[in-house]
């Protein structure tokens, strides 16, 4: 049995992430996504709101569950068993950074492993930051999630 966790910030989750998450759940056998409530972030949704929103994104996708998560993405995947640590890559400017995260988690856990999943190409662009940011101007973002998710964006910034 191979379980692999999906750490990440989600504030809130995009076609981009669902699209991770959906292609994960075929080559793995469990998925946990792991939601980071990180103090330091002022995020735009809570952390039980964002796996509340995850939760009912990928509520068709019987192998996948959703959990808040603090500190270290190693020690959240040795929590869950997983081997494995997945995250979406689209493109270049990606790179740098994610590679830097998986040696180091490698150095810390030689134990996980991290699979880079490339973006489909149509969700390359896509970031819950741009998101956010045509949502604060009221522009037209559904493209960019489900309903649910624009719904929860529009309420959000509106109140
Ligand atoms: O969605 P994001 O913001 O790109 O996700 C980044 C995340 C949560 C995967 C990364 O910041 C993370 O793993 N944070 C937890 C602390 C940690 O383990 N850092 C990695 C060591 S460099």
């Amino acid at each position: 049995m191979v379980i692999a966790v999906y750490p990440g910030s989600f504030d809130p989750a995009t076609y981009g992430h669902l699209d991770v998450i959906r292609r994960a759940s075929v080559s793995f056998d469990r998925i946990i996504v792991g939601v980071l409530h990180n103090s330091a972030k002022s995020p735009l949704f809570s952390v039980e709101e964002r796996v509340n929103i995850l939760e009912k994104a990928t509520k068709d996708i019987p192998n996948v569950v959703v959990q808040p998560f603090e500190g270290l993405s190693v020690n959240f995947a040795r929590e869950n068993h997983a081997q494995v640590i997945v995250r979406g890559l689209r493109a270049v400017t990606d790179f740098e950074y994610e590679l830097q995260m998986a040696q180091t988690n490698r150095v810390l856990a030689p134990d996980v492993d991290t699979v880079f999943m490339t973006t489909s190409l149509q969700y390359a662009y896509l970031s819950s930051t741009i998101m956010k940011e045509v949502a604060s101007f009221g522009g037209d973002i559904s493209k960019f999630a489900p309903p649910e998710i624009i719904e929860a964006v529009r309420n959000k910034m509106k109140g």
